[in-house]
Parts: structure tokens; sequence; C-alpha cells
């Protein structure tokens, strides 16, 4: 990086492991972990309480420059506001997780977001998770990551964490969202998800979140 900041970038498909990683690295290093994702699900939120769904991009368009976007750290956890309203906790549900996929196609929106990401990017040592880190927000990133593991074993991990917190066994239906929203995802026209040429590709469906990380810390040795 130009001004001696590093920034860690790690990107791949839902369910593959990057938040879990990257919050672990975060604390580790001492940077300070962006969850991108986060962004475009609280901007998904935002519209649809506003009674505009995710594809109405005419509508998104027309009011996006009113959307002022915060993002704060409390404890080393982050929190997303929204015109001064924190919508951190609004923002996991299934119905959010395909609407931020949805909204994320749209162009402006990408670049509203975008622009913050490299702003704080620029200013702090940083971990960035997202789709397009490495290969569009931050291309000259010190380190980047691709993670990625079969859609089965994702939609297995996120069945398994919803099940923990009181929810039925609902594994068929994850895994078909998982499929759509990597389809989604994978073959949008700006700024898809893709692993950029020079960022290592972990599989971790064999693997346990240690060993990723070690992983990743033998990389960030070299910084
Ligand atoms: O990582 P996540 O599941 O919270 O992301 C939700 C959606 O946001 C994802 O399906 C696509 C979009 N997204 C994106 O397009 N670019 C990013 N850098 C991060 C997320």
């Amino acid at each position: 990086m130009t001004n001696n900041v590093i920034n860690i970038a790690i990107d791949g498909p839902a369910g593959s492991g990057k938040s879990t990683v990257a919050k672990i690295l975060a604390n580790k290093m001492n940077l300070i972990y962006l969850d991108t994702g986060a962004m475009y699900r609280a901007i998904a939120y935002f519209f649809i309480k506003h009674g505009i769904q995710p594809n109405e991009n005419e509508k998104i368009n027309k009011k996006i420059d009113d959307i002022n976007m915060e993002i704060k750290y409390l404890d080393h956890t982050q929190f997303v506001y929204i015109n001064g309203v924190d919508v951190t906790g609004k923002i996991r549900t299934n119905e959010i997780s395909m609407a931020a996929s949805t909204i994320s196609k749209n162009l402006v929106v990408r670049k509203k977001l975008v622009t913050i990401q490299r702003e704080i990017a620029a200013k702090f040592n940083c971990v960035l998770d997202g789709r397009d880190i490495g290969s569009y927000v931050l291309p000259h990133a010190n380190i980047k990551i691709y993670l990625t593991a079969s859609p089965e074993i994702r939609a297995h991990r996120r069945n398994k964490e919803l099940m923990e917190s009181g929810a039925s066994d609902n594994f068929e239906t994850i895994l078909k969202e998982i499929i759509i929203r990597d389809h989604q995802d994978m073959t949008r026209e700006f700024a898809p998800l893709v692993r950029a040429e020079d960022a290592m590709l972990i599989d971790t469906s064999n693997l346990s979140i240690e060993e990723v990380v070690t992983k990743i810390e033998k990389l960030c040795a070299k910084l």
C-alpha cells in the first residue's frame, strides 16, 4: 500500500467462513474488521423498510444520495448506522441476505459503498471481507485470500448455526438459497464474486477455523 496501512482482503461465497476467520485475525493482529456484506445488508434493509424492493433500481437510485452510512466500532464489534439509526440487529435474516445480494447488483449502490470501503481501508490497518475486495475494491491489498467450500458444507454450517439459536432444521431451503445467492453474486455484471488472480485459494470444506487462520497467519508473517 502506498501509505503504509495494512489491508487484508478475504473474499468468498456465503458460508465459506470469511467473517469468522476475519474476526479472529483482526483480534490477533489488532486490525479493524470491516464486514462489507453488512453494508449491502443495511442498504437492502433500509429500502425494504421504506417500501422499495431491492430490484427497483430507479427508485433506489433516486433515494441513494439521501442515505448517510456510518460504520462504528464498540468492543471490536462493527455497527452499521443509516441516517443516524443503528440497523445492525436487523440485517441477519434470510430475507435480507437475498435482498442484499439483489441490491448489490445496482451500480450506484456499489459505487457508494465501495467509496466508503476504500476510505476506511486507506486510513486503518484492516481486514475486509466480502465478494470483490481483492478483485475490485482493493486491487493492491497486501494479502488476498479467497475462501471457498462446497455449497452443501456451507448450508450445513449455516443450518447448524441457526439450529443452535433455536431454529428448526431447514437444510434444504438454506442450500437452495445459497445456490441462488452464489449464482447471483458470481454472474452480476459489475464487480462479481471472483477469485483475484493473486489471491490465495483456501478450500475450507475439510479445515477447522483454526487451520484456516493459521494458514493466513503464515502469509501475514511476511508483512
Ligand atoms: O457476506 P454477506 O453474506 O453478508 O453479503 C450479503 C450480500 O452482499 C452478498 O450476497 C452479496 C453482497 N456483497 C457484495 O456484493 N460485495 C461485498 N463486498 C460484500 C457483500
